[in-house]
């Protein structure tokens, strides 16, 4: 069967997980996909840094503006980052080449993904991005599509592991905030920018897209109410202790009779609800729907391996041939997005 080829732009931590899960599993995924699954190409900023993965058979571009109008791929997998810039021209150019695009970065996303869907569309092409909210948990397509049966009437969760990481090291280990913060950095889960990660905008724009999908709403990141933990004290988290309550960031969408509240914030969760246990770089989201009821999910939200877990199962539904839509429905179809009147909290 003909191969699918990749073009993978950017070999950060999440790109050389990909590249070797791709190999580590090529029998795997060609008897799942029906097809084998090959990364053809690729660009990175650095071209000789070791990477600990194979790269002898691959073609290198020198920017990811040629790889993704190349002639030698069939999927463009955008793995750099950033709202705008590189990222974006290059996502833009490889929908219009006809490309299928896989991409992780929910800057991006948040800023443009309406248009970006709608680029696509009009390509005949896909744009998939489970792995760019809460890394290896599968909460894209579960909305998208395990969920399309009902009506969500809330989406919630711990969107970010390095924000869940200082938390719990403070609240266990009595470290300061920026000991924590630097080793998050060092492990490979914070953003190139950790003030995304602390002040919450990493949550936002995960938050911003998963409110898309639930409520079949227009993305808008700028509505969300946003406030990170960069004044949370562990003096802060034994005070909440002793009252029985542990302080998570947490994200919050809430479909309400005025439209849809949207925001991100620290919060006291009591000790006995299923957020509350979740510890370390783990991410949970629950969502409150109508026929379902309440799912929580939990797992792995950030580090190289996790992310390539997810940005791997995207690429399997491409080899296969499913077409569900980025929103799981037609982008012309998405409602205006209306905010609702913020309760205080
Ligand atoms: N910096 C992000 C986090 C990576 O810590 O959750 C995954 O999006």
């Amino acid at each position: 069967n003909q191969v699918l080829r990749l073009g993978v732009a950017g070999l950060g931590t999440v790109g050389a997980s990909l590249l070797r899960l791709t190999q580590r599993h090529a029998n795997e995924l060609a008897l799942r996909c029906g097809r084998p699954v090959v990364v053809t190409a690729v660009t990175a900023r650095d071209r000789f840094r070791d990477r600990g993965v194979d790269l002898s058979t691959v073609t290198w571009h020198e920017d990811p503006m040629s790889l993704a109008q190349s002639p030698d791929i069939d999927v463009f997998v955008e793995l750099m980052g950033g709202s705008d810039g590189p990222a974006a021209d290059s996502v833009r150019a490889a929908l219009d080449a006809k490309k299928h695009v896989v991409t992780a970065n929910k800057a991006l996303l948040a800023k443009h993904g309406g248009e970006l869907a709608r680029r696509a569309e009009s390509n005949g092409v896909s744009l998939n991005f489970e792995a760019a909210a809460a890394g290896g948990i599968p909460i894209i397509k579960t909305l998208r599509e395990s969920l399309a049966g009902n009506r969500v009437g809330r989406v919630y969760g711990i969107l970010n592991g390095t924000c869940n990481y200082i938390l719990t090291r403070m609240e266990r280990e009595g470290i300061a905030f920026d000991a924590c913060l630097a080793e998050a950095q060092r492990l490979g889960y914070a953003e190139a920018d950790p003030t995304f990660d602390v002040d919450g905008f990493d949550t936002a724009h995960k938050l911003a897209l998963l409110t898309a999908i639930a409520f079949g709403t227009e993305i808008d990141a700028d509505s969300i109410y946003v406030e990170g933990i960069r004044s949370i004290t562990t003096a802060d988290i034994e005070a909440a202790d002793e009252l029985g309550y542990r302080i998570k960031l947490l994200g919050v969408a809430t479909r309400t009779e005025s439209g849809i509240e949207q925001r991100v914030h620290p919060t006291m969760v009591p000790k006995s609800s299923p957020i509350a246990r979740v510890d370390g770089v783990t991410n949970a989201v629950a969502v409150e729907a109508d026929f379902v009821g309440r799912l929580v999910l939990s797992g792995p939200g950030a580090g190289g391996d996790a992310t390539a877990s997810a940005v791997m199962s995207d690429i399997a539904d491409l080899a296969r041939g499913d077409v569900v839509g980025t929103f799981g429905r037609p982008a012309h179809t998405l409602q205006p997005y209306q905010q609702a009147v913020m309760r205080a909290h």
